[in-house]
């Protein structure tokens, strides 16, 4: 389905460049895993305002076709322009491999930046071993992804594992439970080889994981890596190159929001945020 190309709300196209400067950088994701990402960012740019907004009520986007997906994407990127950002990170793989080119011609002219497997760095430093790409079957079935594999695996031994469920473990905040070894027991360990040598968390959720993932392969010598901070960069540079970085010092100030009605979605929020050492203002 096709969109029509929309103008920004009317109160930010006539903003001054000044005040668009001021308003907050936009964040989506499904539900809570895109919190990986705009960790990343507020690291990057700590005098910036964030707005996220966490789509638990309709999560996981990764089991759904790709239109509902697109449209559930489009539903939250609306609100977040209603309520005035200066730009917009798709910290989602599903969205992104979904919806970003779309929202792209739908929104020509605004900072759009979304999130993809590590692939290619994960490529570029392998030594010849095994890299797995931990990713929700949606992603792992786009063409996006397909053409993103293609494009970067060259020789190496690249394989994708669907992950179905995994990134409940996170919203259900059961990061500590028994039952993260045996999902990676079915779901991980057929694909694991004595030279597997990355890991690469295609899931912005999977982040929140890796700790326990790491005990589970109780090997240092596979690197875990995820797209978290090169998204976080690229946001920043696309920032910048539009005039749109705050300037000045300070600390901005984080909205986070989610579509459940869980009371416990907000306290999860701010657990996530506070084991990277960042506190919600
Ligand atoms: N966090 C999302 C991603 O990066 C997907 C989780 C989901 O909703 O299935 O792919």
């Amino acid at each position: 389905m096709k969109r029509k190309k929309q103008m920004l709300p009317k109160t930010t196209m006539k903003m001054s460049d000044n005040n668009k400067q001021k308003l907050p950088i936009g964040f989506m994701d499904s539900g809570l895993g895109g919190l990986s990402v705009l960790i990343e960012a507020v690291k990057e740019m700590p005098g910036e305002d964030f707005l996220y907004f966490g789509d638990s009520a309709n999560a996981p986007y990764g089991v759904r076709p790709q239109e509902e997906i697109k449209k559930l994407t489009f539903n939250v990127v609306e609100k977040l322009m209603e309520r005035g950002i200066k730009g917009l990170a798709v910290a989602c793989n599903t969205a992104t491999s979904a919806a970003v080119r779309s929202l792209r011609e739908t929104y020509p002219d605004f900072p759009i930046v979304g999130i993809e497997p590590a692939i290619k760095p994960a490529v570029e430093s392998n030594r010849g071993g095994r890299i797995i790409v931990l990713a929700t079957p949606m992603t792992i079935a786009q063409e996006k992804y397909k053409k993103l594999v293609e494009k970067y695996r060259g020789g190496t031994d690249l394989v994708s594992a669907a992950c179905p469920g995994l990134m409940e473990f996170v919203e259900e905040g059961d990061l500590n439970g028994p039952d993260l070894p045996k999902y990676f027991d079915e779901h991980l360990k057929s694909y694991l080889t004595p030279d597997t040598e990355t890991i690469v968390l295609g899931c912005t959720h999977y982040p929140f994981i890796k700790e326990r993932l790491k005990e589970y392969l109780n090997n240092d010598n596979i690197e875990i890596i995820d797209g978290s901070l090169g998204t976080a960069r690229e946001l920043k540079r696309r920032l910048k190159e539009a005039g749109l970085l705050k300037e000045g010092s300070g600390k901005g100030k984080i909205t986070i929001e989610n579509s459940s009605e869980n009371p416990a979605m907000g306290e999860r929020s701010r657990l996530l945020l506070s084991m990277a050492g960042i506190s919600w203002r």
